[in-house]
């Protein structure tokens, strides 16, 4: 059984007599009561208020009750309160207009207390009703989102994982490979100081010398690629669920300083800006229990779309030095506080609302996934039982500030 509480209902009548009936009786039920005497004013009204219920009369002088009902509905805003009509007509065709336009119940005049509050009553409890079962299933579809997310990335992760290794473990024998025949090479060059016509030719052809110097480059850029790539791997199952194993004590100044540092090419000066500053205000911060590889994630997302905004738009660095604020500290006994601000573009309100949906992203195709924000709300809100919220002023810069309970 639902509790009836406090209810905010609008009472809509040209007659004083009826206003003050329904007033008394809605208080002595503990609703909330605001009262309009014709059409007009109770849309008036509307504009301001959302009450939980309106009770409209349909005979007024002026817009009667079924052209306010009509109006009423026509407006997003009102479409889903509750109208019950009240009417002394017993004439069918009215009630069946009167449904037609969306009323969900009327009463008859002269009213019966008792039944005027039994029908508010049912109508309210109807609505919460409503209300629980729209918060519920907007819990269940963002679940089954970030869950579904996860999957997708786990299982991508585990696909890529196996011919990662096999390059990665393979790279090395080849490298051990070239090296030894590289070693032979020298031996023959060594002993063979003539060498016949046809291999002084193909040792020019394929300029010997380059070759020798350049293999050696090119293993260890392939080296660094499948380190990168495995980097990302490893990331991205810790990103998904089934990878998170247990939490473990970690120092997040070092994730933190981790992240800046394999973000450090981004940061340095380019064609279009200066290189961005970079200034720490860490706190004392204890030890605490968190999966800190996905707290890395979510420092990096922060990061790195604060570095995406300076290099987007470039017209505020002429004025300002690029800047990425980070400040970690215990704002109580039991809560981390890390703040991560940049003084760049800033974003509308409209872009802040959508900020954390997964695949929101304002950034051209193939740049960006839309995903950074989302999984690190996942992050820290489930995976760490915190708060990440964002705060922007469009031109100055925007501030994300994470709630960790220790
Ligand atoms: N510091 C910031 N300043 C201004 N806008 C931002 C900032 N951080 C995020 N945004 C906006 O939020 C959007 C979503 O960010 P999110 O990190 O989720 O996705 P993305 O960066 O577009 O793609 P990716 O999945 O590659 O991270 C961005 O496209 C950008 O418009
Ligand atoms: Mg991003």
């Amino acid at each position: 059984m639902i509790e009836i509480q406090e209810n905010l209902i609008l009472i809509v009548d040209d007659k004083s007599y009826n206003i003050e009936l329904l007033f008394h009786v809605m208080q002595l039920n503990g609703h909330r009561v605001l009262v309009a005497n014709s059409g007009e004013s109770a849309l008036q009204k509307l504009q301001i208020v959302c009450p939980d219920l309106i009770l409209l009369d349909i005979m007024m002088p002026g817009m009667d009750g079924f052209e306010t009902c009509r109006r009423l509905k026509a407006d997003d805003k009102n479409k889903d309160i509750p109208v019950i009509f009240m009417t002394a007509l017993t004439n069918t065709e009215d009630k069946i207009k009167a449904f037609k336009l969306g009323a969900v119940d009327y009463i008859t005049k002269p009213f019966q207390k008792e039944e005027v509050v039994a029908r508010v009553n049912v109508q309210l409890q109807l609505r919460n009703l409503n209300r629980q079962l729209q918060q519920s299933q907007f819990q269940l579809m963002q679940t089954e989102k970030i869950s579904s997310l996860g999957q997708l990335v786990a299982g991508v992760a585990h696909e890529v994982n196996n011919p990662v290794s096999f390059i990665a473990g393979n790279l090395e024998y080849t490298n051990n490979y070239l090296e030894d025949l590289i070693s032979l090479l020298n031996l023959y060059q060594k002993h063979l100081s003539h060498p016949p016509e046809e291999i002084t030719q193909k040792i020019a052809e394929i300029d010997l010398d380059f070759l020798l110097e350049d293999l050696p480059k090119m293993i260890a850029s392939m080296n660094l690629g499948i380190e990168r790539i495995s980097d990302i791997m490893r990331s991205l199952r810790s990103f998904s669920r089934k990878d998170a194993t247990q939490k473990k004590t970690a120092d997040i100044h070092q994730g933190i300083d981790t992240t800046l540092m394999i973000l450090s090419h981004r940061l340095k000066a380019n064609k279009s800006r200066p290189q961005i500053e970079v200034v720490k205000e860490y706190g004392n911060l204890p030890e605490f229990e968190c999966y800190s590889g996905q707290l890395n994630q979510v420092f990096m997302n922060l990061l790195s779309n604060a570095i995406d905004v300076f290099d987007e738009k470039v017209e505020i660095g002429k004025q300002n030095t690029p800047q990425i604020r980070i400040s970690t500290g215990l704002i109580d006994d039991n809560t981390v506080e890390i703040i991560i601000a940049d003084n760049g573009y800033g974003m509308s309100e409209e872009v802040r609302k959508k900020l954390f949906n997964a695949f929101f992203t304002t950034k051209p195709e193939g740049k960006g996934t839309g995903l950074g924000l989302s999984i690190s709300y996942q992050i820290i809100t489930e995976t760490h039982g915190g708060s990440l919220e964002c705060s922007s002023s469009p031109g100055k810069g925007t501030q994300f500030v994470i709630h960790i309970p220790i």
